[in-house]
């Protein structure tokens, strides 16, 4: 199996990097990052993983970079068999969740909607050719319940809630077209969301993904998400 972790170096695409190299089965993960400075851990991974992990630098706000990396990627598999994009921007310098109207910028809305949505529908159309054999493939991206309509009681946030809305919505509508092109890809959409009982530890280990898949099973089955973790929980039993 080839799998793609986009994002891999923030806390959960990590977190998925470090549990699937513990899968034998498992013939080679790529992982992307962007910056160099925060992507120590996935690459010292890269370094005991030689032959298993391959990091890849790519804005996704740059579709050249992501046709790059695809490109390297081709050269090496032409097919992946699970894509997880866990790409996702909240705050940074210079970037916090806006609390009123009064904090709206356009510059920083739109930053919210190129890495939050737009990069999922760019992945999506550049990664068609990896989903063509007739074996099932999985494209999920991690979205947010604060991207929830419906569950939005308390305002504020409104670029990431408005970006995480317009990614579910763009995966909606991928998983239509999908169903066209590519119908044994299942695209997915994950709702990460801290499940009661876990401790608030952000920074995501091995072990803290691994207990989140195991609530999240359920979770996602619940609400009628076809749960990454579903797949996960299915695929990796053994590992726990
Ligand atoms: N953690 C949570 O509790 C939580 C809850 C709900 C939803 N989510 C969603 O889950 C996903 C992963 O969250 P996380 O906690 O792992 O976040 P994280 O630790 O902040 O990691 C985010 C990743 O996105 C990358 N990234 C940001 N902007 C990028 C760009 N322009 N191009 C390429 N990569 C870029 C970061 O790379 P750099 O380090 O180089 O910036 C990093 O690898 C996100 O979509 C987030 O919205 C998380």
């Amino acid at each position: 199996m080839n799998i793609l972790i986009v994002g891999a170096s923030g806390g959960i695409g990590y977190g998925f990097v470090e549990i699937l190299l513990q899968d034998p089965a498992i013939d080679r993960v790529y992982g992307t990052y962007r910056r160099w400075e925060s992507a120590q851990d996935l690459l010292n991974l890269a370094s005991r993983y030689p032959q298993r992990l391959v990091c890849l630098s790519m804005d996704i706000t740059q579709e050249s970079d992501l046709v790059v990396a695809l490109e390297t990627i081709s050269h090496q598999t032409r097919e992946l068999d699970l894509v997880v994009n866990c790409i996702g921007i909240l705050h940074r310098v210079g970037l916090q969740p806006e609390k009123s109207l009064r904090q709206i910028n356009s510059d920083r809305l739109i930053e919210y909607f190129q890495v939050n949505s737009i990069g999922a529908v760019l992945l999506a159309k550049h990664l068609l050719p990896f989903f063509s054999s007739p074996r099932r493939h999985v494209f999920a991206t991690i979205s947010a319940k604060l991207g929830s309509i419906g569950d939005n009681y308390l305002g504020g946030w409104y670029g990431y809630r408005a970006s995480k809305a317009a990614l579910n919505m763009l995966m909606r509508t991928v998983a239509i077209e999908y169903s066209r092109k590519s119908p044994q890809t299942i695209v997915v959409i994950c709702d990460w969301n801290i499940p009661p009982g876990i401790p608030g530890d952000y920074g995501c280990s091995c072990t803290f993904v691994r207990k989140c898949l195991d609530r999240f099973a359920d979770f996602a089955v619940h609400v009628g998400i076809i749960g990454i973790f579903c797949w996960f929980r299915n695929s990796y039993h053994s590992l726990r």
